[in-house]
């Protein structure tokens, strides 16, 4: 499974980001899941330059620009020479400062040329009667991938990211039919672009409210693993988290 950390701008000093990347060393080495560390820009190259880990790094975001006089924008390639692996794309967060299908469609191109594995966030504000949402996470996957390349495809991660799941708690998650329905709608969306042997193979995550109490009750789902807000800064709701998904689940 993947355990994707994103810190949001959760982490505001050196000190606190060291700290937690420590904890999160130490998780690694003990636990087969792979976990990833997406921190605020500013300390990506901190703690991703030089690191011997099983940590591997992301950024949340990368900029939609290719360098230049562009004052404020992180693009793929400092993103990549921070020794990230891994670009979080289209984040709902992001998506609600004004980023539409077209720019990330866009920033998924410039992530995938400088070798990053893009994470795509896709997922629906609200759930109404008439299924309009799963229209609504077709547009946002179709409208990304539909420039890629085939290959291209098969190397984007989906996080699938409710709205409005996110920021509260396991209680008010998604439930575990509801994940499984939307992991195969997804795949099955995806299977427009790729193979659908490389759709089934397709890595997709869920984040939206993951936390210590739900992870077992979602890890069965169809999913590949979990993309974690607010649980990935508290070291002892992280440290339960990776605990309590199931080795090889
Ligand atoms: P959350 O955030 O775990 O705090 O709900 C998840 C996300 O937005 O990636």
């Amino acid at each position: 499974m993947i355990i994707a950390a994103n810190w949001k701008a959760y982490i505001e000093s050196v000190n606190k980001a060291k700290e937690l990347n420590l904890l999160y060393k130490k998780l690694s080495a003990r636990t087969e899941h792979e976990i990833i560390l997406a921190p605020p820009a500013p300390f990506l190259a901190l703690l991703a330059s030089g690191n011997k880990s099983k940590v591997s790094f992301s950024s949340q975001d990368v900029s939609v620009t290719l360098g230049g006089a562009k004052t404020g924008e992180v693009t793929a390639a400092a993103v990549c020479a921070s020794g990230a692996k891994y670009a979080i794309i289209g984040h709902s967060e992001r998506r609600s400062l004004g980023e539409d299908n077209e720019l990330i469609s866009e920033k998924l191109q410039h992530a995938l040329a400088q070798g990053l594995t893009p994470i795509l966030c896709v997922g629906e504000r609200e759930r109404d009667d008439t299924g309009n949402y799963l229209a609504f996470l077709r547009e946002e996957i179709t409208s990304a991938l539909s420039v890629l390349s085939k290959k291209d495809c098969t190397k984007v991660i989906i996080a699938y990211e409710p709205i409005w799941a996110i920021g509260k708690t396991a209680a008010e998650s998604i439930t575990a039919d509801d994940l499984t329905e939307m992991v195969l709608y997804i795949r099955k969306t995806l299977a427009d672009f790729v193979s659908v042997r490389n759709s089934t193979n397709a890595k997709v995550l869920y984040g939206g409210s993951v936390e210590a109490g739900n992870v077992s009750s979602l890890e069965n789902c169809g999913i590949d693993g979990f993309l974690i807000g607010h649980a990935s800064v508290d070291s002892k709701s992280f440290s339960e988290l990776v605990k309590a998904i199931t080795p090889s689940a």
